[in-house]
């Protein structure tokens, strides 16, 4: 089965002051196949930046670090889990930390 994920991550002003520069070099430098990388305006969720949003599967990640990225690349892009530490609480309520 095709992974046809896409992964975008925010670089507008307020994103970008809080490292999204970063992420998303970090994600090009972990290319998986069938999964496309895409640099986007903003998400409408400044201020809780880095802003990581993966399609179709409309899972939220907020405040990504660099350091973070290769999770989401091995348990979500590659291994289709969420990293359910990681979601975007206004986004996925269900999750508790
Ligand atoms: S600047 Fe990234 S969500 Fe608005």
């Amino acid at each position: 089965m095709p992974n046809l994920k896409q992964v975008l991550v925010c670089q507008n002003r307020t994103c970008r002051k809080q490292g999204a520069k970063s992420i998303l070099e970090a994600f090009i430098a972990l290319p998986v196949p069938g999964v496309t990388v895409t640099a986007s305006s903003c998400l409408g969720q400044c201020g809780n930046g880095p802003m990581v949003l993966v399609l179709p599967d409309m899972v939220w990640y907020c405040g990504v670090r660099s350091n973070e990225v290769a999770l989401i690349v091995e348990q979500h892009l590659i291994g289709d889990k969420k990293v359910t530490q990681m979601l975007d609480k206004r986004f996925h309520p269900e999750q508790k930390k």
